[in-house]
């Protein structure tokens, strides 16, 4: 029979979803057919399959074997099988089976759930299943593993964000896996935090600019290209503020915080099409995100416009019991994230969610209206990635997985994100034919450049590691062959291992490199008490700086570890961040010189434990300067990465020298590579306001451009900003701006900016 959908419903479905289908690349007759499908849907199911579409469940339960087991194999078990999937018909699915499956073992695992439930249960609707791809389809393996975010971050180049994106999504298609929970888009302001790994860092605008690029190269193709994969943009909200730096900790963030820094990514990420989001697990000024009605349902749905599925973090619900208690049991918990605007529940143990969900509704609890709300974005989500049409598919077709040419992309991207952060006499890049000791609990280990998420939850175990990657020191030796090379590890994490046999070896060496790094984890066991890397990795280079020769520091780590005691003993400094399987490559060619570092911190680099803040804080957190007092002493500055070549910046050139609510000032400035190396520059530019009834901050980054240069070559760069650019929070809690002066920043390293004075003068005042 022809399909007849009446005028009327075109026309509401058309108002209501037109950007958010462009984004999609869903036409509007399409989409309007998508919203009639799901009506029709809504009015086939019972409450009971509604409530079961809003459960997220963990694919262990349906397994063989208790939930955490490790297995070698995933073998359905028959009986919980038929009841979650078939009886109560669950809606989603996430995790991996307790081992990682490769592409081939994920297209069973998932064929056999999506044929099941199509033939079997009585609607027939497709499972969404969901996974982790933090630095790559890390749960698939044998997949392309990138560099963590921070370190793509760290690249301040979008591109190289979209590109890991558009490989981790093909990745993942290949193995029938079409929706991501990444990328994290949380503003991270606190160092101690271990995820800050899996943040793109500090900045607002940074991070916005590469979860922008991300959603791209994930849905750019539209999701129904079978291709791509639907982000989750996570995690809302908050997660990285945490006030002691533990994982999942308070935070204490006031409107205007909010407004100004935290929102503006998930904003951002609304707006270029993310499909789904994920509420993060701690509680913001002791509200716990999930029962966030002002946040979910006001904000992210409300003023944002959010058109997607909102789902819940792992076990949120029981931890609104557990550890929030702001619930005195599960029902109490679930009627409060629900009615708050929780369309997805990650409850992964079990089904019992839906009974509670039923039985909430039919005392009147949670409203109906709340219940076909929440299933109608899990269902346009499900249309949208055309699952019903293509609920897997056959991982033969993804010829290019783990290709040479994603490799190549992935060695890129490490290159471009290490960062040299010290280079004395321009000991670096080192000569070859030199004799050189490595060392460091970092230098021959895979595991520690890949850290967590590598195809386990917490990276440690070595049985996946792929024999054809090369860790630094191999990395090294293939540079610089065997016969000059000493290697002794001298420390574990915390431990010494034979550090004085590294100590008589660097007697002999003309270099000594060091690899210093974090052990690899995630979540709780990130978390740690005191910022400064541990002892024993300093004692190594305190002690090795005895011997006399040069040290190269290699960190190979997430978070900005404390160095100042043996900053000033290291000739360079070279941050890897987490640079994945080709950060072995990358680090030695930096150190060797086939590639020229142009990596930029996306974050502030402390000098103390005690001593932490965003590059943009206010004046009073320094406060009285001049009589030698001082609130932010960094080690390196946010935006800082130093080059083997020189870039010099000239004829600095504004449009005007002010600005309107209804102009647009265009900058230009040279910059000419002076030095005897090709190379690429961030340049930066930055507003600070001068005067502004809230405090001001003392700059923000507003934009950033990445060129590269040849040896005597001089580009010209144009950037050009609005008045929207300059607006912050004002003491209402909205953005405004005020009329007077500003001052604007352009250059490739924060010590050395070209300023000049700009002028915001009201329309009205003209
Ligand atoms: C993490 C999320 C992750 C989820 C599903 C949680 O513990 O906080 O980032 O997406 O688990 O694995």
């Amino acid at each position: 029979m022809k399909k007849v959908i009446p005028l009327i419903l075109i026309f509401l479905f058309v108002a209501a979803c037109s950007s958010f289908d462009n984004n999609q690349k869903v036409s509007e007759n399409k989409s309007a057919e998508i919203e009639v499908k799901i009506k029709r849907l809504l009015n086939q199911m019972t409450l009971e399959e509604k409530a079961a579409q809003m459960l997220n469940l963990g694919l262990p339960s349906i397994l063989n074997g208790a939930y955490w087991d490790l297995r070698d194999s995933a073998v359905f078990n028959a009986e919980r099988f038929r009841k979650y999937m078939i009886e109560y018909g669950a809606g989603s699915i996430h995790n991996t089976p307790g081992f990682t499956p490769n592409k081939e073992d994920w297209y069973h695992i998932i064929k056999t759930i999506q044929d099941s439930v199509r033939t079997k249960s009585r609607l027939g609707i497709p499972v969404l299943y969901g996974i982790d791809n933090i630095h790559g389809a890390n749960y698939v393996n044998g997949s392309t593993l990138f560099p963590h975010q921070i370190a793509i971050a760290a690249t301040w180049n979008p591109e190289r964000s979209k590109q890991s994106a558009e490989i981790t999504s093909y990745e993942s298609r290949a193995a029938s896996l079409p929706w991501n929970f990444n990328p994290n888009a949380d503003v991270a302001t606190n160092p101690l935090w271990g995820r800050i790994a899996e943040s793109f860092g500090e900045d607002p605008y940074l991070i916005s600019q590469m979860t922008n690029a991300y959603i791209q190269g994930s849905q750019g193709n539209g999701l129904q290209d079978s291709l791509s994969t639907a982000v989750c943009i996570k995690h809302f909200i908050g997660y990285g503020a945490g006030k002691n730096g533990k994982d999942r900790a308070n935070a204490l963030i006031p409107d205007n915080s909010l407004r100004q820094y935290f929102l503006p990514p998930f904003q951002e990420a609304v707006e270029h099409g993310a499909m789904s989001v994920m509420i993060s697990s701690n509680a913001v000024n002791g509200i716990p995100c999930h029962i966030n009605k002002y946040y979910i349902t006001d904000i992210l749905k409300g003023e944002m416009g959010f058109k997607g599925v909102v789902i819940s973090d792992f076990s949120d619900i029981d931890y609104l019991v557990e550890a929030h208690q702001s619930a005195k049991d599960k029902r109490e918990a679930t009627k409060m994230a629900v009615n708050a605007g929780l369309d997805i529940i990650m409850n992964p143990y079990g089904i019992d969610i839906v009974d509670i969900i039923v039985e909430l509704v039919e005392d009147g609890e949670i409203p109906m209206d709340r219940i076909n709300d929440a299933v109608s974005r899990v269902l346009r989500l499900k249309f949208y990635l055309n699952l019903f049409e293509v609920p897997y598919t056959n991982p033969t077709s993804y010829r290019q997985f783990a290709s040479e040419e994603f490799e190549e992309t992935n060695y890129q991207i490490a290159s471009e994100a290490i960062t040299l952060l010290k280079n004395t006499n321009d000991i670096l890049p080192l000569l070859s034919d030199k004799k050189v000791l490595v060392t460091g609990y970092a230098a021959n280990s895979m595991n520690v450049l890949n850290g967590a998420w590598s195809r386990t939850f917490l990276g440690q175990d070595t049985a996946y590691n792929d024999p054809t990657k090369w860790s630094i020191l191999k990395a090294i030796e293939k540079q610089i062959g065997s016969k000059n090379l000493e290697f002794v590890q001298g420390t574990d994490y915390l431990e010494d291992m034979n550090s004085d046999a590294a100590v008589k070896k660097a007697k002999y060496v003309d270099y000594v490199i060091v690899c210093v790094g974090e052990i690899p984890a995630t979540e709780k066991p990130s978390d740690i008490n005191e910022l400064d890397l541990p002892s024993i990795q300093q004692e190594l280079v305190k002690k090795l700086a005895k011997i006399g020769k040069p040290i190269i520091l290699v960190m190979v780590q997430g978070r900005p570890r404390i160095i100042r005691e043996i900053e000033p003993l290291a000739s360079a400094i070279l941050m890897a961040y987490l640079p994945g399987d080709e950060g072995g490559r990358a680090v030695s060619d930096v150190l060797f010189g086939k590639v020229n570092p142009s990596g930029k911190l996306p974050y502030t680099y402390p000098k103390y434990t005690g001593n932490f803040l965003p590059y943009y804080h206010k004046k009073a957190d320094i406060r009285d300067i001049n009589w030698g007092y001082d609130g932010f002493y960094t080690q390196f500055e946010f935006g800082f990465g130093l080059s083997y070549t020189h870039f010099e910046y000239s004829n600095l050139s504004l449009s005007a020298d002010s600005i309107n609510e209804n102009s647009e000032l265009h900058i230009s400035v040279d910059v000419k590579n002076t030095g005897s190396y090709e190379g690429k520059e961030v340049v930066q530019l930055y507003l600070k306001d001068k005067v502004a009834t809230v405090s001001p901050d003392s700059k923000k980054l507003v934009r950033f451009s990445k060129i590269n240069l040849k040896i005597g070559e001089t580009k010209t760069v144009k950037f050009s900003l609005q008045s929207n650019d300059l607006k912050s929070i004002g003491i209402n809690n909205n953005w405004i701006i005020e009329e007077g002066d500003f001052e604007l920043q352009i250059g490739g390293n924060p010590q050395n900016l070209l300023k000049r004075r700009l002028y915001y003068q009201k329309k009205n005042n003209q």
